[in-house]
């Protein structure tokens, strides 16, 4: 039996949807999961579900688009916990449906804040721990939209497009230092995010999934935990799709 210490998750946006499906998955597989959500009411009770169903589990508010917020949460965990294993960058929004010469500049740049800049945020936060430890893995979570463009979404087709430009980068510079990178790019889940979008979006985004059917956050979820865990040892750098075979390469 290990004697090693509890690891510890950070899951960005792990208040609910495929978050908070992360956090259940990987508080099962044994770590001490963290919620970093900008909704502390939401965060907290998700925290406190986990903690009912016997998990360890702490919400630490945080909005992931601000620098300040990001590096106290960062500082908050190591003061507390001593050490974080696991990152996963999950929060976003999917930003308003319309044509790119509609995107106000406001729109373009709240969006790619909290889906692209945040994961950079993030990243630089508890890169130097993880380096310092010769341990971790980040995982972030990017979309089909990111490798094909999903039309009236382009400032959220642009930032899942970075993630993994971002994800490949970083993977290669850590890869001889204990730290892997990789990605998960899902199709459509039913969560809280398709409010914003418009039911011909939905349609559009459904007919594209070859499986004839949305995820099941779960599906993600493990997808997740696998390359959180040391069986993904030797893969870094890599985009999962989770798509039901909509992007095969
Ligand atoms: N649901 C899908 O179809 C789908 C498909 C592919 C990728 N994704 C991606 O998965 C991730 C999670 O999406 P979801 O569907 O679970 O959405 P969701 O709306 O259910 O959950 C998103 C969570 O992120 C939090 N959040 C938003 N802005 C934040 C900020 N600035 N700082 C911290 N937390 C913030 C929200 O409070 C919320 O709890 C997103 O990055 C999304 O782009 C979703």
């Amino acid at each position: 039996m290990s004697h090693e210490p509890c690891r510890v998750a950070v899951i960005t946006g792990g208040a609910r949807g495929i978050g908070y499906a992360t956090a259940d998955v990987l508080a099962r597989d044994g770590h001490a999961v963290v919620i970093a959500d900008i909704d502390p009411g939401a965060g907290e009770d998700a925290a406190e579900r986990l903690r009912a169903a016997g998990r360890s589990a702490l919400s630490v508010p945080t909005d992931v688009a601000d620098r300040a917020s990001v590096e106290a949460m960062v500082r908050t965990l190591l003061e507390r916990l001593g050490r974080i294993d696991v990152l996963v960058n999950n929060a976003g929004i999917a930003g308003r449906v319309a044509p790119l010469h509609e995107v106000t500049e406001q729109e373009w740049d709240t969006l790619i804040g909290i889906d692209l800049k945040s994961v950079y945020l993030c990243c630089r936060a508890v890169l130097p721990h993880m380096l310092e430890r010769q341990r971790g893995a980040i995982i972030n979570v990017a979309s089909v939209a990111g490798k094909e463009g999903n039309p009236n979404m382009a400032p959220y087709s642009t930032a899942k497009a970075g993630i993994i430009g971002l994800t490949k980068a970083v993977a290669k510079e850590v890869a001889q230092r204990g730290v892997r990178v990789n990605a998960v790019a899902p199709a459509t889940a039913e969560t809280d995010i398709l409010k914003t979008l418009s039911p011909e979006a939905i349609d559009y985004m459904k007919s594209r999934i070859p499986m004839g059917r949305f995820c099941r956050v779960e599906e993600i979820a493990e997808v997740i935990a696998f390359l959180a865990s040391d069986k993904a040892s030797f893969v870094t750098g890599q985009t999962y799709d989770v798509s039901g075979g909509r992007c095969t390469y």
